[in-house]
């Protein structure tokens, strides 16, 4: 049987910084507030001109180029992001598949929000486990700016642009395979975060976002109890079922929404402060691209190593929510 090997990570981050300080000129806030409710410092927001496949596009570009892959090679590409390029169709993958050169592979989106990037991984191994596919380009991509409420306090201030992705290819050797990956979600919770309107359910004027309701809205207290209830328990899980004790773990890179979230389940597993991977201070809340930025972080800092075990955990609108466990194991 294949097994599902992640061979390399890239990420792209837009050049313009927004930071708590920009903010203040805004809405009525303070960096002082958002640094200690948060975490957040400053988040990168793409130019008017960028599109989330652009982000993702080159993202993928130095994933590919560290696998060593060639774009042609690629049978599948998978992209999660809840800001596509465009409303319905084509796909941000359809779109990145193209910009890359990558010809006949399958391509398509998933809407899981934050918790986006697991998804996807999860897709890509059961693909290779099953022989239906063997080497498959998964990203997170968020324009988040776009769909975001500048008037609003308690959601402008989270969130920021970006696009990570990886290399998931099959291999026969066990000890490269990813171990586990697990998703999960409860849609009674839809409404802790939305964009309540847009869809089929509403006659909507695309180009007023603010009255079609296409902007994000978050009941954030009642969001933040469940994400650090839901996330300890299903990271727990996970260990427990792999027979795998949090001490062992290599690098813990959560879903980069609030440092209170990361500090609280971090702290409920027994985390050492040198296992966990933060971005969140310069990145703010990324949603689907958040675990594969942070990653890159941890790579281009020096400090992946082959073989090294990664514990990444997210959870988002849906409500959704998933934890993985990932062997670094670059192509030789
Ligand atoms: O990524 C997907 C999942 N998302 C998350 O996990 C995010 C979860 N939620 C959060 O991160 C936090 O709930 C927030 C950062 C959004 C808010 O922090 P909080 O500690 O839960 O604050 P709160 O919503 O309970 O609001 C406390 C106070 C309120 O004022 P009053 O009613 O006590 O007078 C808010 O109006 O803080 C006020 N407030 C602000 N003040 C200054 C809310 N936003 C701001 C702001 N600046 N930006």
């Amino acid at each position: 049987m294949p097994y599902a090997a992640f061979r390399s990570i890239g990420a792209y981050v837009p050049q313009k910084v927004l930071t708590n300080e920009d903010l203040t000129k805004m809405v009525d806030t303070s960096d002082e507030w958002i640094t200690k409710r948060t975490g957040i410092k400053e988040r990168r927001i793409a130019a008017e001109d960028e599109k989330t496949s652009d982000m993702g596009t080159k993202a993928a570009q130095i994933a590919l180029s560290r696998a060593g892959i060639a774009a042609e090679d690629i049978d599948m590409v998978v992209c999660a992001t809840i800001s596509p390029d465009y409303f319905c169709m084509p796909s941000t993958a359809t779109v990145i598949a193209a910009n890359l050169g990558i010809k006949n592979a399958t391509a398509f989106d998933i809407s899981a929000a934050c918790t986006g990037f697991i998804y996807v991984l999860e897709i890509a191994k059961a693909f290779i486990e099953s022989k239906t596919k063997k080497n498959v380009l998964i990203i997170g991509a968020e324009k988040l700016s776009a769909i975001t409420d500048y008037t609003d306090r308690g959601t402008c201030i989270l969130f920021g642009d970006g696009a990570g992705a990886a290399v998931i290819t099959a291999t026969e050797d066990k000890s490269e395979a990813i171990v586990d990956v697990h998703t999960a979600s409860d849609g009674s919770f839809g409404d802790l975060l939305m964009t309540p309107n847009g869809g089929s359910g509403s006659k909507h004027d695309a180009l007023d976002k603010e009255a079609a309701g296409c902007y994000m809205q978050m009941k954030g207290n009642e969001t933040f109890k469940v994400a650090v209830r839901t996330l300890t328990q299903d990271v727990r899980d996970i260990l427990e079922a792999n027979g795998i004790q949090s001490e062992s773990i290599d690098h813990f890179v959560p879903h980069q929404a609030n440092y209170r979230i990361i500090k609280a389940v971090g702290d409920a597993l027994k985390m050492r402060e040198d296992q966990v991977v933060l971005t969140v201070a310069k990145y703010g809340n990324t949603s689907g691209a958040s675990i594969p930025m942070a990653i890159n972080d941890l790579y281009e800092s020096g400090e992946l190593k082959a073989g090294e075990m990664m514990l990444l955990d997210a959870f988002g609108g849906g409500l959704t929510w998933g934890s993985a466990l990932v062997p670094f194991a670059p192509l030789k």
